[in-house]
């Protein structure tokens, strides 16, 4: 007796279905609009002009003047920073700044000064400016990555 059709026209109706998946998934992830970065522009000059000034008076003491860190203050520019924070928000950074610095004095600093440091620190590691400011609320760039390394394409 032949060996019955069936059991292998199941297995192609499987393929078949698992080729569509593959094939859905495929395109809805081509659909979705690449992640936001710091690589897109998502400071201003003026904003980081502004910034220099408040980090000069607010923490270049500790980390400082050229962001190379000082005696017990990390280096907030370069290789060791963009490796702690590579793959977090702008949000996340803008909360430890806000929330624990400067460190002899955390909380000191409204928003707007702190979005305006951080546009300084980003300008200082090499991310280009744009047209948009920072914002200065933490839940408005919770979608927008910091990339130590300028993404392909
Ligand atoms: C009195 C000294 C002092 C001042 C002023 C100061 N910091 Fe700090 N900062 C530190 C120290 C010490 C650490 C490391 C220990 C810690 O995390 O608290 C640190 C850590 C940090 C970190 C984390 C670095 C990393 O690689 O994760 C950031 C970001 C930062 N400071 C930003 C700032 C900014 C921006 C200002 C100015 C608004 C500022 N600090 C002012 C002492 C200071």
């Amino acid at each position: 007796m032949r060996t019955p059709f069936k059991p292998s026209a199941g297995r192609a109706a499987l393929l078949a279905a698992t080729g569509l998946f593959a094939v859905t998934i495929a395109v809805a992830t081509r659909a979705q609009a690449p992640a936001a970065n710091v690589w897109g522009g998502v400071y201003t000059a003026d904003q980081a002009s502004r910034g220099k000034a408040a980090y000069m008076t607010s923490c270049a003491s500790c980390h400082g003047p050229a962001l190379a860190g000082g005696d017990s203050a990390p280096a907030l520019i370069g290789g060791t920073f963009l490796n702690n924070w590579n793959s977090t928000t702008t949000g996340d950074l803008f909360s430890r700044i806000h929330d624990t610095m400067p460190a002899n004095d955390p909380g000191s600093l409204g928003g707007k000064t702190v979005s305006d440091i951080e546009a300084f620190i980003f300008q200082a590691n090499g991310f280009p400016a744009g047209t948009t400011p920072l914002p200065s609320e933490p839940a408005m760039m919770a979608g927008t990555k910091i990339l130590g390394t300028k993404p392909a394409g």
